[in-house]
């Protein structure tokens, strides 16, 4: 468990400091900064770059190979630093999924159960949860 902690740190630093060397760059352009979107250098990978978006749960807090529920989101780490998100609305008739256990997401009502990647496990749901876009931003799990 450190060991995968720490990974996700890693990978959380480097993609602070692309944030930093991008911004950087763009107080350099002067009156660009006031214009259309300007070009900021080489595309990043999608979801690392910073969104602006809501953070909804510290990294810290979503342990691998489990995950946690956060209000209509699930977010997940099926393997360490690698996190994905879902809606927390169960695809079989709508209730909320309440709860990850031995690797599954579980909703209440008729006992259909979700893998960490969001399949299904166990009907009576057929179909995925869906899915959120989710990244890591510094210490935190952001929702974009
Ligand atoms: Fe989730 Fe039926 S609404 S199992």
């Amino acid at each position: 468990m450190y060991v995968t902690r720490r990974q996700a740190f890693v990978g959380t630093g480097i993609t602070l400091a692309a944030a930093t060397v991008a911004g950087c760059a763009g107080y350099g352009d002067g009156p660009t900064q006031s214009g259309p979107a300007e070009p900021a250098g080489p595309a990043e990978p999608a979801g690392t770059a910073p969104s602006g978006g809501a953070a909804i749960a510290k990294v810290a807090d979503v342990p691998v190979g489990s995950g946690v529920i956060v209000g209509d989101t699930v977010v997940t780490q099926p393997a360490p630093g690698e996190f994905m998100g879902f809606s927390s609305t169960c695809t079989h008739k709508g209730c909320t999924v309440n709860k990850i256990a031995d690797g599954t997401i579980n909703c209440p009502c008729h006992g259909s159960a979700f893998n960490l990647d969001g399949t299904v496990a166990k009907g009576p749901a057929t179909r995925p949860l869906d899915a959120k876009t989710v990244a890591v931003e510094g210490d935190s799990i952001v929702l974009q």
